[in-house]
């Protein structure tokens, strides 16, 4: 049997998803929840990007165990080599993965180099990284449209100056399925010293193929399949992690007893942490999203349900619990105390530090009281709205009121460094009211770009949570809110964006400094 290697870019490519801009704090979580799933390798961000990604790969590196490689990506360039190498090296095990473009078209129009010249970069490139770190990882960019023959060169003279990675990129989710094995199995077959790399594929989803060609990659010799969580990514999107575990997990007949693949990754923790991926960058899963969308388990018409009913896998090929996805049962109440909470956090997998859990314990006492169970859904949205950055504005207090035949008005007063801002202002309708009072209160005129809202669980007093994407000049921000009061999370939603907005110029003016 052969045991495929999960490397996990939702914290790098999946970063580059249109709108999506994680922190930090929020990357940490990020990387502990892939750590817990058991993924071989994070790919934490690209250093020499901003000061930022830097932080980002060098907390993950220092947090990081002992069983994951944390890789940062680097352009074929000194600078960026350098700038990987000192972001990771507080990792047990770091890797510098570099990479350069090997088709005609971006060699020509992007890179202005010939071939010669991209050739000659690997080799000095690659060797420098090596001095720099054990384990290099090297990609062609575009490879799947790249010439086969410069391909192989490339791929040798990776290897030669001490690459022991090697990635075959479907930069553009270009290739078709049958294509994309041949190219994996060609390089496999015609590169020299191959036996000394690892073969990695990293596909992209512009023609909905990437998880097939991920898969057909394995089939053909490809051990380090490149993925995201719920498939994030430049454009449409990488390959998702959690397709191409449970393709291998579903159909071991077909993957392990064909072609001896299999793989270690707790599939158990697949559904959280899509629910975390998702809430942390503000991109909704679509619905009928396999394996993690909403309707993924749910069958509508009665001769499905029927059939269900009668013998589970008649509709069923895989069961939502063996991703994680259980009904709770043990639920809390405004009557549970503080040991039922603490246990209910254990059981759910969460390792709080003391201060955390006191801050989640006074939310759920809250929650508590307006609603009549509280389910481990509730929890998890509670500790996700947790994961902010340190305010500098928080919400004292507020007063919206609107009707069908009012202008709708709205007063804010919010607490800045000890002092209270306050300001009022009215619009068509009560959020934009409220929106518009922040932005006065706060001084700036922010953007709104995106809202959308969504009820944490079913039922009437569901939690409801608001996403908002604010942008003010050439910055943009995502803000959560969550509350029972749907005009409240709206606010709360607001002023989390805005909050972003003050700590990311605070960031950028100490990273001018240092
Ligand atoms: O899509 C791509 O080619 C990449 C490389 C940097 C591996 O993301
Ligand atoms: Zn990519």
């Amino acid at each position: 049997m052969k045991t495929v290697k999960f490397f996990d870019t939702t914290l790098r490519d999946g970063e580059q998803t249109p709108g999506v801009s994680l922190n930090v704090k929020e990357k940490l979580e990020i990387a502990r929840l892939l750590q817990k799933m058991g993924v071989d390798v994070i790919e934490a961000g690209f250093p020499a990007s901003s000061h930022g990604d830097f932080e980002a790969v060098q907390a993950i590196a220092r947090e990081a165990g002992e069983n994951v490689t944390i890789a940062a990506l680097a352009r074929l360039v000194l600078p960026d080599i350098d700038r990987a190498a000192e972001a990771i090296a507080p990792a047990r095990h770091g890797r510098i993965h570099v990479f350069i473009a090997t088709s005609e078209v971006h060699m020509q129009y992007k890179l202005r180099m010939t071939r010669e010249q991209v050739l000659e970069s690997v080799k000095k490139c690659v060797a420098y990284a090596k001095q720099k770190c054990p384990d290099v990882q090297f990609s062609a960019e575009d490879a799947s449209r790249s010439d086969r023959a410069f391909l192989v060169e490339v791929f040798e003279a990776a290897i030669e100056a001490g690459a022991n990675v090697i990635n075959i990129p479907d930069t553009v989710g270009y290739a078709t399925p049958e294509e994309f094995g041949t190219l994996v199995a060609y390089v496999r077959d015609h590169v020299r010293g191959i036996e000394r790399a690892e073969i990695a594929v990293h596909c992209h989803n512009d023609l909905g193929l990437a998880v097939a060609n991920t898969l057909v990659a394995a089939q053909n010799g490809a051990t380090q399949l490149e993925c995201t969580i719920n498939g994030l990514g430049e454009r449409a999107g990488n390959a998702a992690l959690e397709e191409i575990v449970m393709g291998l997990q579903t159909r071991a007949d077909y993957y392990a007893g064909r072609y001896g693949l299999t793989h270690r990754l707790d599939i158990s923790r697949i559904s959280r942490t899509s629910r975390v991926v998702s809430a942390l960058t503000g991109v909704e899963v679509q619905q009928n999203k396999a394996i993690v969308g909403r309707n993924a388990f749910l069958h509508e018409s009665g001769i499905h349900q029927h059939g269900v009913l009668a013998e589970r896998t008649t509709y069923e090929i895989m069961t939502p619990e063996s991703i994680g996805l259980v009904e709770d049962n043990m639920v809390l109440g405004k009557h549970s105390g503080r040991h039922a909470f603490d246990d209910k956090l254990r059981q759910m997998g969460y390792d709080l530090t003391p201060q955390e859990r006191d801050q989640a314990f006074e939310q759920f006492k809250d929650l508590a009281d307006k609603k009549r169970v509280v389910l481990d859904r509730d929890i998890e949205a509670i500790l996700q709205s947790n994961i902010q950055v340190p305010p500098t504005f928080t919400l004292s207090h507020y007063q919206v009121s609107s009707g069908n035949k009012l202008f709708a008005t709205a007063s804010m007063s919010l607490d800045r460094d000890g002092e209270t801002v306050r300001a009022a202002a009215s619009a068509d309708g009560p959020i934009q009211a409220a929106f518009n009072a922040i932005d006065k209160a706060v001084g700036c005129r922010f953007e709104l770009e995106t809202f959308s809202i969504r009820a944490v669980t079913e039922g009437a007093d569901a939690l409801g949570e608001v996403v908002v994407k604010l942008t003010l000049g050439d910055v943009s921000m995502i803000g959560r809110g969550l509350s029972v009061d749907i005009i409240e999370a709206a606010i709360r939603a607001y002023i989390g964006a805005v909050n972003r907005y003050f700590y990311e110029q605070k960031q950028r003016q100490s990273g001018a400094q240092t």
